[in-house]
């Protein structure tokens, strides 16, 4: 009904409305006045979590996404080596697994079958499991060793949003946590990083109240055949949410691909006016990722393709090279998927609605799928 949707259209919006508060209430609690992390929910001891030596993270869908943008924070904070992989491939390639190994299990409802399985099989080969969750007492964090709940408050749309910020913001915290445990040399980053997090809800605020050229311009593709996507580092992961938002909303063609691969294959797929969304990196930091993609975007732009850019505010290297340019809060490259996947949550929404698709139940899909 109109007023479960909270006066919005779907329950897509009011979903990727509720992102700033969501965020918020995934680090409630969480973050003590020091500054340093209060994980005891995670009841993995402080000396079995040093004694770990490989993470590996299954999941499917948006949530796999996550994963893969975990994968950076971890490898980063803590140096253990991380591995992620489709729940649905993970059993059937024999993983090399152990009581060594700590496995997370990402997922929105809870009740995904290909990664229950994927979690038994941990399990039965003695590894330690991790559920990052969004539904209280639901089979996955049931049968695993322990849980970091993402508060999101109940999700309806079949494609994800607000889940998905919250699985960002818990792998962070357990890459943050398991980086103060184990004491690595990234301290003071780390330190500076949870402050970064505490702010990041109003970020994800003040994105939001840009959006309305994103609508724009999503109306102006309607009739578009294939959209494309490029990022770097933690941007290639969010290329690769931004077309599957497409795919599921917009039933558009569209695929994401890692900028840096462009010159091996998919600049062939580059031609007049194809619109190719590019997540740019923070010019600050690791600014060889940014003059890379800047290189990157001349090129496609060279090749006839309708640039639509996300970049940083103040990043003025990539004006002049963007038809289209949506600007994000500055923030650590790290955690820049927690701005930079907001306009792509709103471009797909505004896109499925001008095709004239069901926003909230794309055809053939569920929010929830519990058979392998
Ligand atoms: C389904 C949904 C996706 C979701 C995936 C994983 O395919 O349509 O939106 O990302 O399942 O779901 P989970 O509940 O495990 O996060």
């Amino acid at each position: 009904s109109a007023a479960e949707k909270g006066g919005y259209d779907y329950f897509m919006l009011k979903e990727i409305a509720e992102q700033p508060k969501a965020v918020a209430d995934t680090l409630l609690g969480r973050i003590d006045p020091s500054g340093s992390l209060t994980l005891d929910e995670v009841r993995i001891s402080p000396s079995e979590l040093r004694e770990i030596d490989k993470v590996v993270i299954v999941a499917c869908g948006t949530a796999f996404h996550a994963g893969l943008i975990a994968k950076y924070a971890i490898e980063h904070w803590t140096r253990i080596p991380c591995e992620v992989e489709l729940a649905s491939e993970f059993r059937y390639r024999d993983p090399i697994l152990d009581g060594r190994s700590l496995v997370i299990a990402i997922s929105q409802s809870g009740e995904t079958m290909d990664t229950l399985m994927a979690l038994r099989h941990a399990r039965e080969q003695g590894s330690k499991v991790l559920a990052i969750c969004n539904t209280n007492g639901s089979t996955i964090p049931r049968e695993s060793d322990a849980v970091l709940y993402t508060h999101a408050g109940p999700e309806v749309a079949v494609a994800s949003t607000k889940a998905f910020l919250t699985q960002l913001v818990a792998c962070y915290l357990v890459a943050l946590y398991l980086g103060q445990v184990r004491g690595t040399k990234w301290g003071d980053e780390i330190q500076a990083v949870i402050k970064d997090l505490s702010r990041i809800s109003e970020e994800v605020e003040r994105v939001l109240e840009t959006m309305e050229p994103v609508r724009a311009l999503a109306r102006t593709l309607a009739d578009k055949d294939t959209v494309l996507f490029l990022g770097r580092h933690v941007g290639y992961p969010v290329a690769l949410e931004g077309a599957l938002k497409l795919k599921e909303l917009a039933y558009m063609h569209a695929e994401g691909f890692a900028a840096g691969e462009l010159k091996h294959g998919p600049i062939a797929l580059i031609e007049e006016d194809v619109p190719v969304v590019v997540v740019v990196p923070s010019p600050r930091g690791r600014s060889v990722l940014h003059d890379k993609i800047v290189s990157n975007i001349q090129e496609i732009r060279a090749r006839g393709a309708r640039t639509i850019v996300i970049a940083e505010e103040g990043d003025e290297a990539v004006v002049p090279y963007a038809d289209h340019l949506i600007r994000i809060p500055a923030t650590p490259t790290l955690l820049q998927p927690l701005v930079a996947t907001v306009p792509l949550q709103v471009f797909a929404c505004e896109l499925a609605t001008a095709r004239g698709n069901e926003v909230d139940q794309p055809r053939n899909l569920a929010k929830s799928v519990t058979v392998e």
